[in-house]
């Protein structure tokens, strides 16, 4: 036991570990908006003009600005910038009598068989905005229960349960519906995580398979097309996108409406009329010079030094192995030689995240399944940055659906595979516990 605890550690990398070339130490508001230190200077212009089109808000077509025009007719946000501010994360509404202004809503329906669709009418996503003369889809709120939990040096944290309602339907009932909340999460190390190769996220499985706790994680395998081979899901929350450049494309055109190659038919369905009918802003209005410049953005951004290590903060990182974090929580892993741009190459990320899916038990459980993940299961959330969350948005949330207001509540919402990690961390001393903290607000 004590051997596998050593073994641990050394997994971990020590405190302050620093690859200059892709990382920066900064620890302000703009902590995830800069670019990394060694970007050639060829790439600069258009690492420039992603930023540009990740910030700015898309404008109704026609317009006079006929490069950022297409916005809708169905739409959540004008912006990307709004579910992720800074690059970092959204939260969710605090009352029903809030509407989502970083958070989204999926949809599905089941049929008789059991099946997973997509809402006949609304689709995968609820569009909460729609362009004049377009009818919105609805309305989504979030009510919240709250629960209690009382940890073994008598602190109590109150927790709140959300539920999800929808109303003010567009286009008719909604029927009997499957629907999942969704907080933008943090956009770090974007093009790193695409550059991890499907063996070495594999590694982890064989790992996680000698261990006695009975935590094995699944790699989410997508099939993009019949001509291609497999790769494993690494981005959304259940691992659902294989590659970087689906997911900023899905995003321009579920959250923005805007099309592009990948998507090239406006996010209408067979009964919206009015939205088949509005004018379109190009064919496709993201051309591939736009979508290129907004992957090399997000690919090329500097990821987050971990803070100096303190006493306290050693001390966490070994209560963050010994409460098991650490076998979902994969400290480490290296991206693949031949990745591009080079400077994303055999590089070592320390994004404590399996990048695996994970049954965390009914309580987190959204009960709608997406591709192979079935509703209880949940992509490892990679804890880099994390310390930085609240430096570069005013208020954040934490899980999937922003139901956590602070790092404790999330953790104490893991259930399933990690209810063993939750009940140690109940167990620990006051000490003990704000060590781990201190360990993960050093991230
Ligand atoms: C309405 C809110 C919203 C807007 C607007 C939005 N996003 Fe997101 N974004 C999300 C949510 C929610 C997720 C997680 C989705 C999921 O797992 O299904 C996400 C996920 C992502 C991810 C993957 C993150 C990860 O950890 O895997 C990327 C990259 C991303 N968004 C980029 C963009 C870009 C680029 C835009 C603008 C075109 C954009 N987003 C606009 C809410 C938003
Ligand atoms: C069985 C795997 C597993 C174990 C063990 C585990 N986690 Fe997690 N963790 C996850 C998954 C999966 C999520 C995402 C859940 C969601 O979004 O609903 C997550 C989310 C989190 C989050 C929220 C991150 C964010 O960006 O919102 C924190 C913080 C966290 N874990 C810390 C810990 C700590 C600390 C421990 C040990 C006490 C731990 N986890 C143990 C799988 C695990």
């Amino acid at each position: 036991m004590i051997r596998l605890f050593i073994l641990l550690l050394a997994l971990i990398p020590a405190g302050g570990f620093a690859d200059t070339d892709i990382s920066s130490d900064e620890r302000s508001r703009r902590a995830l908006a800069l670019p990394m230190p060694a970007m050639p200077d060829a790439l600069i212009s258009q690492f420039n003009d992603g930023r540009s089109l990740f910030n700015q808000m898309w404008v109704i077509a026609p317009s006079t600005t006929p490069d950022i025009d297409g916005l809708g007719p169905l739409f959540n946000s004008l912006s990307c910038l709004e579910c992720h501010p800074g690059n970092g994360r959204g939260r969710a509404p605090d009352s029903p009598g809030e509407p989502m202004r970083s958070m989204l809503v999926r949809l599905s329906v089941t049929d008789d068989e059991g099946n997973v669709w997509p809402h006949p009418v609304y689709g995968e996503q609820l569009q909460e905005r729609a362009i004049p003369g377009v009818p919105a889809e609805g309305q989504a709120r979030v009510h919240y229960e709250s629960v209690s939990v009382t940890l073994a040096d008598g602190v109590e944290i109150e927790l709140r349960r959300p539920t999800i309602s929808l109303s003010h339907p567009g286009y008719g009932e909604f029927g009997d519906v499957l629907v999942s909340g969704r907080i933008g999460p943090p956009l770090i190390g974007m093009g790193l995580i695409d550059a991890i190769s499907d063996d070495t996220i594999l590694q982890w499985v064989d790992y996680q398979s000698s261990l006695p706790e009975g935590i094995v994680g699944r790699p989410h395998w997508l099939q993009a097309a019949a001509d291609q081979p497999p790769r494993i899901g690494r981005f959304g929350v259940k691992a659902g996108i294989a590659t970087l450049e689906r997911q900023i494309a899905q995003a321009f055109h579920e959250d923005l409406g805007i099309t592009s190659a990948a998507f090239p038919r406006e996010n209408c369905t067979a009964g919206q009329t009015a939205c088949l009918a509005a004018p379109s802003g190009g064919d496709p209005e993201l051309t591939e010079q736009q979508l290129a410049a907004v992957n090399l953005y997000l690919s090329l951004l500097a990821i987050p030094e971990p803070a100096v290590e303190t006493e306290q903060i050693r001390f966490g990182r070994q209560q963050f192995a010994a409460a098991a974090c650490i076998h979902c929580h994969r400290p480490a892993m290296t991206t693949a030689k031949d990745a591009v741009p080079a400077l994303l190459a055999n590089r070592q990320v320390d994004l404590y995240s399996d990048l695996l899916l994970h049954d965390m038990g009914p309580d987190l459980a959204d009960h709608r399944p997406e591709a192979d993940a079935s509703g209880s299961e949940w992509r490892t959330a990679p804890l880099w940055g994390l310390g930085l969350a609240e430096q570069v948005a005013d208020r954040v949330g934490y899980l999937h659906d922003g139901r956590a207001r602070t790092v404790l509540e999330a953790i104490l919402w893991h259930g399933g595979a990690a209810q063993a990690s939750r009940d140690a961390v109940i167990e620990m001393s006051t000490a003990e516990r704000e060590a781990l903290l201190a360990f993960l607000q050093s991230l």
